[in-house]
């Protein structure tokens, strides 16, 4: 896919409903103390949203940092660039902040990514906040919320794919039912799928509502929209997410420099298990080392949540869980808890 271009002037003023809606960015004192942005870069995110996290990275790191932004979706990256340039980053081609419209899944074949590591860019600090911003969950018209009436789109970047109303059409009940109990954790996910499928096409988002209402009667689990988990699990399923995490993540520990610390920020138990399975196998590789946060010390291996705090000020960050690995030096000795390597490793193919 196509870089964004070395951002045009056009590009520092975005369209006015681009940036009706902010985005806070989750967890940020614990993202610094893991990321160690005072050490320098390159940073790279690899879930650039509205830019927040890479804004408050380069507030600390020193002059001279590079940080790399890369978002699927287009709205995204107009939006970041936007408040970069009012921060007064330079956001271009070979400046301070460098942006790179792709999708996470496919770092490891992009010829911008492969540009970036050839000029020896190779990543320090890596952050993954996967999931949605608030500005996509707000906008109607990308369909991804229940509260708002849109069309069934759901995609991460609708320059591409396939919507959720079509992807609907084509999934078989079963796995439609798999899918709705497995990423929405929905305890009626077979009445759900078998109205669903009866009731097509659903191209909307209300039509998608009172399709699982009309499914679950008057179910509700209290405070929340009996859709609530539909939508979140086919969201997840058209965007192919937790695939799309996993060879992200895969792709950051196999090109992040010695020493480089990389972070994740999940938001459910389906993308945590990913980003905790994929830094357990580096671990036991020899590859990396879990990161204990001095001011949230945790078990090693385990999340650290959201604090309360941060919680009651913005409640969409109250299921967020943050990971931390360090990659480790393939070339010295590496000696530490079960499960390390000792003595250098092997070199790779
Ligand atoms: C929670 S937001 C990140 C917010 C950001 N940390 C900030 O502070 O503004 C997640 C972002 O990741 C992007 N994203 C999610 N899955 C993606 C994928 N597979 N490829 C590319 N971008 C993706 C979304 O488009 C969204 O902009």
């Amino acid at each position: 896919m196509d870089p964004l271009e070395p951002a045009p002037e056009s590009l520092s003023t975005a369209p006015p409903d681009l940036l009706r809606y902010a985005h806070e960015p989750v967890m940020v004192t614990e993202v610094l103390e893991a990321l160690l942005p005072e050490r320098g870069g390159p940073y790279w995110d690899l879930t650039l949203g509205a830019g927040g996290h890479l804004r408050r990275f380069l507030d600390v790191a020193p002059a001279g940092t590079v940080a790399v932004g890369v978002d699927g979706d287009p709205d995204a990256l107009v939006r970041a660039s936007h408040h970069l340039r009012v921060a007064g980053r330079n956001v271009s081609g070979d400046g301070e902040v460098r942006l790179i419209h792709d999708d996470i899944g496919a770092l490891g074949t992009s010829t911008d990514v492969a540009a970036l590591l050839s000029l020896g860019l190779r990543p320090r600090a890596v952050l993954g906040d996967f999931g949605l911003s608030s500005p996509q969950i707000e906008d109607p018209s990308r369909g991804f919320s229940y509260r708002h009436a849109g069309p069934l789109d759901m995609r991460m970047d609708p320059t591409r794919g396939e919507a959720a109303s079509t992807f609907l059409e084509h999934i078989g009940q079963k796995a439609l039912e798999r899918l709705i109990g497995e990423l929405g954790e929905e305890r009626y996910a077979g009445r759900i799928a078998r109205t669903i499928k009866e009731s097509l096409p659903i191209l909307t988002t209300e039509a998608l509502c009172a399709t699982v209402e009309k499914a679950v009667g008057g179910h509700r689990d209290g405070k929340h929209h009996p859709a609530r988990r539909t939508f979140q699990a086919l969201r997840i399923a058209v965007n192919d997410e937790l695939g799309r995490i996993e060879r992200a993540l895969r792709f950051a520990i196999d090109v992040a420099a010695p020493g480089a610390r990389i972070a994740t920020i999940t938001f459910h138990s389906g993308e945590d298990r990913v980003a905790k399975d994929v830094f357990k196998g580096a671990v036991r590789d020899g590859r990396a080392s879990h990161v204990v946060l001095a001011s949230r010390p945790q078990k090693a291996g385990k999340p650290i949540d959201c604090s309360d705090d941060e919680a009651d000020l913005n409640p969409r960050a109250r299921s967020a869980k943050l990971r931390v690995i360090e990659i480790l030096d393939p070339d010295l000795a590496v000696t530490g808890p079960k499960g390390y390597r000792r003595g250098p490793r092997p070199p790779r193919d």
